[in-house]
């Protein structure tokens, strides 16, 4: 079976036959790094440029260790100390990184739409690793794989997304991908967080947070994105906190069990405190554990679309 898209440019292009075949695809990878001999050929002659215009940590290791197991030659390129800061276009930039024979570009980018821009004027393999506000498509696949490895199932889990949903990528690659997989969906956080498109996007809206907790199974917490925010949409931060931070003692109100999840950066103290990210409840470093199967099982499945 191959994958229905040449890129992953975004969720909004998959379907959910897609998505599960990334997902049975991971399935196969995660047993290979859970393995003494970590590594497979797959990739053996394939080369990949990670072109990162804006800071990552977990998803450039996450995407470089996923290239590496697999076997692929990596190219590793950020934008500060190099000549885009001489003025040197993106795809001028690329087309110079492809020139040395390059098959995959994992492209993170501060501009939403730079990753379909790429793929239009590009002769390679794009993958979206993250574009402005727009999508982060490897996050919300392994945050929902992470789901399905909790419950089973994705079908019919409840998940509320927590937080600053106006600038989040991942809010919006997750309400997507959740959506295929038939969960229901709801946002929660302060009315000037909240996007005015969300009506059209079929999830339920919840300003209270106890409440938006005792209505779901799973809760993404999502920190606030401030080099996004050209003005201010709350008071304080300590404000924030107060109404939209989850701790404890929140958690342990809830009349039941929910399951947390973040996806990195935490701002411990913020949108979550210490002991509940590191609570039993918390899935996060499993979260990270899967991104690198997930990443395997997109690589792998692309390259056998190369034509
Ligand atoms: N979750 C995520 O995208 O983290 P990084 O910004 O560290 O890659």
């Amino acid at each position: 079976m191959n994958l229905s898209v040449k890129h992953l440019l975004g969720i909004k292009d998959l379907s959910p036959q897609d998505i599960e075949l990334i997902f049975t695809t991971a399935d196969n990878f995660k047993e290979v790094i859970n393995r003494p001999i970590k590594k497979v050929p797959s990739l053996r002659d394939t080369t990949i440029a990670n072109l990162f215009f804006e800071n990552s940590t977990r998803t450039k290791l996450s995407f470089e260790l996923a290239e590496k197991r697999l076997s692929a030659d990596v190219l590793n390129f950020s934008a500060s100390g190099s000549s885009v800061s001489k003025g040197e276009t993106l795809i001028d930039t690329v087309n110079n990184i492809l020139a040395m024979k390059v098959d995959m570009v994992v492209m993170r980018h501060p501009n939403p739409g730079a990753a379909i821009l790429l793929s239009k004027h590009i002769d390679a393999t794009i993958i979206n690793a993250g574009d402005g506000a727009h999508e982060h498509p490897t996050q919300a696949l392994l945050d929902a794989y992470s789901i399905r490895q909790k419950y089973g199932e994705v079908k019919g889990k409840k998940v509320v997304i927590v937080g600053d949903i106006l600038h989040s990528r991942v809010a919006l690659s997750n309400i997507f991908c959740l959506q295929k997989l038939g969960a229901k969906v709801m946002v929660c956080g302060p009315t000037t967080l909240i996007p005015k498109y969300i009506n059209s996007l079929n999830v339920k809206v919840e300003h209270n947070l106890k409440k938006a907790l005792e209505w779901c199974d799973v809760a993404n917490m999502l920190r606030i994105q401030l080099e996004r925010q050209d003005i201010k949409y709350f008071p304080s931060l300590r404000e924030y906190t107060m109404l939209y931070g989850l701790d404890k003692k929140l958690l342990d109100s809830l009349s039941k069990e929910i399951t947390v999840m973040h996806p990195g950066p935490i701002n411990r103290g913020v949108e979550i405190t210490s002991d509940v990210a590191d609570s039993k409840q918390s899935v996060i470093l499993e979260q990270v554990e899967n991104g690198v199967a997930v990443r395997m099982a997109v690589l792998y499945l692309l390259a056998a679309n190369i034509g």
